[in-house]
């Protein structure tokens, strides 16, 4: 472990992130598919896809990104929920996954990879897997006893378990931290040498401070390490779970399924076969907050006796409630994704999630909160700033209109009679100069909600700025107004072009229509193409004078008052 430990570390992390040609992996979560997703499983998916898109417009190389999500099948967890459904275990999984496959379509999750680990690609990684670990030494055969929890799939120590009253009032064990009922299991295991791993894996946090995002996981990471590690079981007897990988050369053990999932991030990938060295260890874990110990500690420390690195950043996300309560099946709370999405449209939902998201703490759900967000950031401010500069009574040509450089010079406090520019205008030029660097950095930090908060604050200025010059008192017949109008209108739809921009990672469909309607092509959307206010600068801007897209409608019609109109609707 300690030689790749050093390779891992001397390698400059930051140069490989902004290499041009330099490979990503992003991954979500594989989903359990004992249940329907819900909106955190969704999340996990689009703060991922929101990062890889975000990715591909700064490398647009094609073969660059990759991005897989997938579904999670074997385990106690899916052979018990199978058995209550009275499914066969293949059955229930099948339905599930399908439900995840369809809901991640829908949502526009631009994934390039779905594992499921039923697959038998799958099971030749995970044994491969299991097999060197074995030749390395790494694992042994012991007796395991303790708790485990079937619902999160982990052992427990004594410390963890709490009792609480059951069904029938009896006192039950239960995980302290989950609340899942946890069982007593007393058998002979694999066992992974997991404890000779704590000072690898401290070193490894301790030479790369920003490998776990937000930094109080990180933090949270090396404090666990601080303790004894424990080794760690990794397999079941399969006479009690049968539903899972069985371990190469003793079909009475099953292997534990938190092994047989982490191992699904290499078998996306080709492992064992060599092409995954180009995809390894340049890879972005995005995952909730609940499975950190799984990829902070066992992940790595399992890749490490494996002779191979960690992962490159692991970015851990807080939890949904809903009307602040856990969401769970048995509080019958649970928010269904798919009425979300068709309710406040794919890009509205995404942009809620995305925008009320705080990735260090849990974030409560309620419609209310949904449709006043929307309402006010895309449909009133967006859309309404969009509407301001090209509807035909403001824009009668249809076209993005002449940037006069008298009227708006470049330096400020120059006083002359054509000059109208304020400096609350340069203030809005600067701010949003300087929007697509904050938003790199935000993204960098995994604070999309704050990369969103910028811009909609830049939507804001922008509006702040229309509204100020008024450009529908100005007169295009006027010499005097003419030329100051055509400026307003063209630095109102430079910013709506960064905007547009900037939110095709997480509203791709509207900030389509939005560039569409600014008449902005396909190969002028990347970042690296990005030049805002070219004329400001003195340089051309090739889209002055050019012809607006066609015209489609409201880019984001108001929730509220199309559900007044459905309720009006009722009544009559
Ligand atoms: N199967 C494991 C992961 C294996 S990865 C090798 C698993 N599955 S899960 O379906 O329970 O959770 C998948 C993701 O959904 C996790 O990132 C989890 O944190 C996330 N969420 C589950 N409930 C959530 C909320 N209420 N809110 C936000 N995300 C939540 O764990």
């Amino acid at each position: 472990p300690d030689s790749r430990l050093r390779h891992y570390s001397s390698c400059p992390l930051g140069a490989r992130d902004d290499a041009q040609d330099a490979r990503a992996y992003f991954t979500t979560p594989i989903f359990y598919v004992n249940a329907a997703p819900h909106i955190g499983h969704l999340y996990s998916a689009l703060l991922a896809d929101a990062l890889c898109r975000y990715r591909r417009l700064r490398v647009p190389s094609a073969a660059a990104t990759r991005f897989s999500t997938g579904t999670d099948e074997h385990g106690l967890k899916i052979q018990q929920a199978a058995a209550t459904a009275g499914l066969a275990p293949a059955e229930l999984c099948d339905q599930v996954s399908a439900q995840f496959q369809q809901l991640f379509r829908e949502a526009s999750i631009s994934s390039t990879d779905f594992i499921r680990t039923t697959e038998a690609r799958h099971r030749v990684a995970v044994q491969h897997f299991w097999g060197v670990l074995k030749a390395r030494g790494l694992l042994y055969k012991g007796l395991y006893e303790g708790w485990y929890c079937a619902s999160d799939e982990c052992f427990l120590p004594e410390a963890k378990v709490t009792r609480q009253p059951g069904p029938s009032g009896d006192l039950c064990p239960v995980s302290l931290e989950s609340g899942h009922p946890v069982s007593w299991t007393k058998e002979e295991n694999y066992i992974f040498r997991l404890s000779q791993f704590r000072e690898p894996l401290q070193r490894w946090l301790r030479g790369d401070p920003r490998a776990i995002t937000p930094e109080p996981f990180h933090h949270a990471v090396l404090q666990w390490l601080e303790e004894e590690l424990p080794d760690l079981s990794v397999s079941r007897r399969s006479s009690h779970l049968h539903w899972g990988i069985p371990v190469p050369g003793d079909d009475s053990q099953t292997i534990y399924v938190w092994l047989d999932a982490l191992v699904n991030y290499l078998t996306v990938i080709g492992y064992p076969n060599a092409e995954f060295k180009s995809w390894w260890p340049t890879t972005s874990h995005i995952i909730g907050k609940d499975i950190l110990k799984f990829h902070a500690i066992y992940w790595p420390a399992l890749l490490l006796g494996a002779g191979m690195s960690p992962p490159h950043r692991i970015y851990v996300h807080s939890h949904w409630t809903v009307c602040g309560q856990k969401m769970s099946k048995s509080l019958g709370n649970v928010v269904d994704p798919r009425s979300c999405l068709d309710r406040y449209t794919v890009d509205g939902f995404r942009y809620f999630l995305l925008r009320q998201g705080v990735p260090h703490w849990d974030c409560d759900y309620y419609d209310e909160k949904v449709v006043k967000l929307l309402d006010s950031e895309l449909a009133d401010a967006l859309g309404g700033l969009l509407n301001r500069c090209t509807a035909k009574r403001i824009n009668p040509s249809g076209t993005y209109p002449a940037f006069c450089t008298t009227c708006f010079p470049s330096e400020p406090g120059l006083v002359g009679p054509s000059v109208r520019a304020q400096a609350e205008d340069y203030a809005l030029v600067s701010a949003v100069a300087t929007l697509p660097k904050q938003v790199a950095d935000h993204y960098d930090n995994f604070q999309i909600y704050k990369a969103l908060e910028a811009v909609s604050s830049c939507v804001r200025q922008t509006n702040g700025f229309v509204q100020r010059h008024a450009p529908w008192k100005l007169n295009w017949q006027s010499p005097v107004d003419a030329p100051w109008l055509g400026t307003v209108l063209h630095v109102a739809l430079e910013c709506l072009r960064v905007f547009g921009t900037l939110l095709q990672p997480v509203t791709p469909s509207l900030a389509d229509k939005l560039l569409s309607r600014l008449g902005v092509s396909a190969t002028e959307r990347g970042l690296g193409e990005l030049y805002f206010l070219p004329r400001f600068h003195g340089h051309p801007c090739p889209f002055e004078g050019r012809r607006l897209g066609s015209e489609t409608g409201l880019l984001f019609p108001r929730l509220d008052q199309s559900r007044a109109w459905l309720l009006k609707a009722h009544r009559t």
